[in-house]
Order: structure tokens, then sequence, then C-alpha cells
């Protein structure tokens, strides 16, 4: 079968239950700058990002707009913001128009310093080739690495590494990791934590029985190399694991231990640009992210319309190690 017929086999299978639960494509948010992004205690972040993913753009100008309200939200905040992160399904069906409209608003902001993304299933399930290829030149421009034709990567920013996952060929949901990759990321994980910081690594999937799966989706785990690499992140301590994938709103399962001992966590970041799945389930939800010398500290941001967020899991909090 050619790809073309495996998407329209898919198409016929799923593109009503799909287009349902679309958004209303109509709707162009507007960003409120009356309470801007202020840390809470700026003097002391050592390290600061926001954090967003399943963009899942489609070819429209108004979910252009709507991604690009995550830039004017942070230009209106007071603070610095060293790094933009996007946990994969940057667009929904994987064409090139899609990724114009998504890279667009990252090219021309100017507020952030670095950007750092990984692909997800959407960017991967149909044409992994293309796709990761337009995904990982885009990296290496805006890092000014050569990742050379590996869709993994890794980057400081102020002292802090950040290790980006990646699968490595087309899969429907899950992910594929190589030896090779999980051998890189204990390498890299070594060396970020070698001096007591805290490492951050992003994969669009995450780890199996977390997140309150499989209930919530029985297949939406990293997949054969789950435990593998769960058990890398184990050795080390302060790890955080931020993913994307489950549209899982804010709830009590967005975030989740994976070693209480040495500190790893898991963050499940919620889905940008459709409603979410359980508790608050706004769209255009992300987290920003303050590490501090003793702590680090996650709160719920709405990007899409400039606002905080309260409740319960819109502030994390963890003390390092
Ligand atoms: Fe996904």
């Amino acid at each position: 079968m050619t790809l073309k017929e495996r998407y329209n086999d898919w198409y016929a299978k799923h593109g009503a239950q799909f287009k349902a639960v679309s958004p209303k494509y109509d709707v162009v948010y507007t960003v409120s700058k009356e309470n801007p992004i202020v840390f809470e205690d700026s003097a002391n972040v050592l390290l600061s990002a926001a954090i967003i993913a399943d963009t899942h753009l489609p070819n429209r100008e108004k979910a252009e707009i709507n991604l690009n309200n995550v830039f004017v939200d942070l230009e209106n905040s007071p603070e610095k913001f060293d790094a933009f992160l996007m946990a994969g399904d940057i667009v929904d069906y994987g064409t090139k128009n899609e990724y114009k409209r998504f890279f667009r608003p990252l090219d021309n902001q100017k507020k952030v310093s670095k950007l750092l993304v990984t692909l997800g299933n959407h960017d991967a399930r149909f044409f992994y080739k293309q796709n990761s290829k337009i995904v990982m030149n885009k990296v290496d421009e805006y890092l000014g690495i050569k990742t050379n034709g590996k869709s993994y990567y890794s980057y400081d920013i102020n002292g802090y590494t950040f290790i980006i996952m990646c699968t490595e060929k087309a899969v429907l949901e899950k992910a594929y990791i190589s030896d090779e990759q999980i051998a890189f990321i204990d390498k890299e994980l070594a060396r970020g934590t070698k001096d007591g910081k805290p490492v951050f690594v992003m994969c669009h999937q995450p780890f199996a029985n977390m997140h309150g799966l499989p209930e919530v989706w029985e297949t939406g785990d990293l997949g054969e190399q789950n435990d593998r690499v769960r058990a890398v992140m184990e050795k080390y301590k302060n790890v955080f694991f931020i993913n994307g994938h489950l549209h899982g709103g804010i709830y009590k399962n967005v975030q989740d231990t994976v070693n209480e001992e040495n500190g790893v966590y898991s963050i499940s970041i919620p889905g940008y640009r459709k409603p979410n799945n359980f508790g608050i389930q706004d769209c255009g939800v992300g987290y920003f992210m303050e590490v501090y010398a003793d702590r680090i500290v996650f709160r719920a941001r709405k990007f899409i319309t400039g606002e905080y967020i309260t409740g319960e899991y819109t502030r994390l909090e963890y003390k390092l190690k």
C-alpha cells in the first residue's frame, strides 16, 4: 500500500470522527495584556521556559494566528524567556503547508532565544522522512547545531541540559526509539546531571501507566522501548520528563512520579489547539517553568488569551534532590 492509500484508508475509517472533535476553526482569540506572566522570584530565576504540546496545526490562517498568541503573550511579559518547548504533534495531517504555518510565528518572534521542538505521531505517521527533515532543518537553524539526519538531539541552555527524544520511523501512535538513541539519552543524562543540576527530557509520547494510562487511552504510551527508556531515566537525579500526546487537560493526572527517590517526574502538557479531555479542558493552555537553585515551579498559562488559570494542578512545585 502506498502512503497515499494508507492515508485514504485511515481517513475513510476515522475521518468523520476526526472532524467532529476538531475545534471550531473560525474562532480567533485575542491576547489580554492585563495579567502578564510574572515569575514568583524573578531575580533568582536561573532558567525559564514556555511549554506547549499538540498544536496540530491545520493549513488555516486562523490557527496560525492562535499559535502566534503564545509569543504575543510572552512578549507582553516583563520576564526573560530562555526557551520555548513544543512537545510534538506540530501539525495535523503532515503536509508541507501546515509546517509553513507552524514555523512562521516561531521564525518571526524575537522574545525567546532558543526554540526546541520534536515530532509527534501526527508528524511522523504518513510522511516521516519528509517531515523529520523539515523539522530537524529548523532545529539546526534555531539552535545552530547539526543534527545530521537524526531526529533526536540535546542542547544546553544556561548550563542546563535539554534532551529531545523522537521516534525514528513512521508510527501510527507510538514511538520507535533505537538502541543508539537510548545510549545517547543515557550519556546526555549522565553529563547533564553530573554537577547536581536538573535535566529536562522531552518526547511526544509519555511512559506507560502514567497520566491515567492505559485507562485514558489504551495505546497512548511510548511503545516497545518504554521500559528501557524509563530505566535509563530512573538512574539519574532531578529528571523532568515533558510530554504531550494525551490531550489530558489540567487535572490530577497532569503530573506523575517516575522515581520518587531520585526526583524523576513526568509532566503531561495539555493539547494546545483542541479542547482537552479532563479537568480544565480549555484549548490554548500550556505551562511555563521557572527553575531556581533549589526548586522548579511549573504554572499553567492560557497563552492563547494571555490569562492565568487557577485551580488544582495549575501550579506544580518540585524541590530538587
Ligand atoms: Fe499525538
